[in-house]
């Protein structure tokens, strides 16, 4: 799978971009946002651990749960299914589907 150039090889976000999934990604998936807050509801352990800067910029995402994740940060090992918050929905400009 080609790199799409955003967030961590192999993320969430790399993962959706490249299968046309749009996940907002303001600031180009370098961990300096929250628009790509995902929250995990199958396959957690198929996810890299959450680094400390991840971890930080978390606290500051509206509906923080203890399963959310950056999608720019959440490099994916095996199955993983998450949702996109309604919050986020929002900023979706292409696409119906809300879960990856
Ligand atoms: S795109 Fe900004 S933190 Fe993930």
């Amino acid at each position: 799978m080609p790199y799409s150039d955003h967030g961590k090889r192999g993320s969430l976000l790399d993962v959706a971009l490249n299968n046309d999934i749009h996940l907002e990604h303001a600031c180009g998936g370098s961990c300096a946002c929250t628009t790509c807050h995902v929250i995990v509801v199958e396959g957690d352990k198929n996810l890299s651990e959450a680094e400390d800067d991840e971890l930080d910029r978390l606290d500051m995402a509206a509906g923080l749960t203890l399963r959310s994740r950056l999608g720019c940060q959440a490099v994916v090992k095996g199955d993983v299914k998450v949702e996109i918050p309604s919050w986020n929905r929002n900023y979706i400009s292409e696409g119906g589907g809300s879960t990856l």
